[in-house]
């Protein structure tokens, strides 16, 4: 993007800053994000600018990922684009429209149907088995039969090399393994975004790169755009594309050739 960087430094920086006008995101851009300040705290002596105006567009299918040092702002952004959190300052644009006038029961529905979160601490519900727990958004959402959820289910867990332990507790899985249940959980609503915040960052070398190639054959099948905000080099050169973000900029925003 051409976009020139905003030269806020303070959230005092925020009072009279004279913002150009928003161009809205064109039809092949799935999220996209205008102007984004975010603002944490609200002490003026404390209060912190961690997102400084950041101009984002995400086409569909894109497979990319964001790497930054600790505190430059990457999960805010990731928790942003996800419609987990409101920004001070700018749009997120989420199939051509803004969320930033969605009441919450919007931004929940958005979410359960067209996001899949995968965090670093996986989330899963430890007192229900590895099929349940990738159920739970199916049934949530209601839009399949419980019969065909558990089918679908099924399926999920078996494409995560996880056929065998379908009715496993998730605290008889090792951690490779309730990551793997995560991502399936994070794909049964058939999301047009995977969001992922560190999803490695809890595992060894091994389940990293299990887990990793799992996310290199969804980003192959084409349809599916995945954000992963990683701190392992490796994993960050499978993507397409990899953000640097710094001190809630983004400093670099390279393309790789396949
Ligand atoms: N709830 C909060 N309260 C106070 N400060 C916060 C909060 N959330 C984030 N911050 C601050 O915002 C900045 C950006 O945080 P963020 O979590 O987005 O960084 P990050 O790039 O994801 O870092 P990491 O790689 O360590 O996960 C940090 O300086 C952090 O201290
Ligand atoms: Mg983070």
């Amino acid at each position: 993007m051409t976009t020139p960087q905003p030269l806020l430094d303070t959230p005092a920086d925020l009072a009279g800053y004279a913002w150009p006008d928003i161009v809205a995101p064109g039809p092949e851009v799935l999220v996209a994000t205008r102007q984004l300040v975010r603002v944490i705290g609200t002490d003026p002596l404390t209060q912190q600018l961690v997102l400084k105006g950041i101009d984002l567009d995400i086409p569909r299918g894109q497979f990319v990922s964001i790497v930054g040092a600790s505190g430059s702002g990457k999960s805010t952004l990731l928790y942003l684009l996800g419609g987990l959190d409101r920004q001070t300052h700018g749009e997120v644009y989420f199939n051509g429209q803004s969320t930033r006038t969605m009441d919450d029961g919007q931004l929940t529905s958005l979410r359960n149907q067209a996001i899949g979160f995968v965090f670093q601490f996986h989330f899963l519900l430890a007192e229900f088995s590895a099929l349940e727990n990738v159920c739970l958004p199916m049934w949530k959402l209601g839009r399949m039969t419980k019969r065909a959820a558990r089918k679908h289910g099924e399926e999920l867990l078996g494409m995560m090399g996880l056929g065998d332990k379908t009715h496993r507790q998730i605290t008889q899985l090792s951690g490779g393994e309730q990551q793997r249940v995560a991502l399936a959980r994070a794909l049964a609503n058939d999301p047009d975004i995977l969001l992922a915040d560190e999803p490695t960052g809890n595992l060894d070398k091994h389940n990293s790169q299990n887990v990793a190639h799992i996310f290199e054959e969804i980003a192959a099948q084409g349809n599916r755009t995945i954000l992963m905000v990683t701190h392992d080099p490796h994993m960050a050169e499978r993507a397409q594309r990899v953000i640097t973000l710094d001190d809630g900029l983004i400093i670099s925003d390279q393309i790789h050739a396949r």
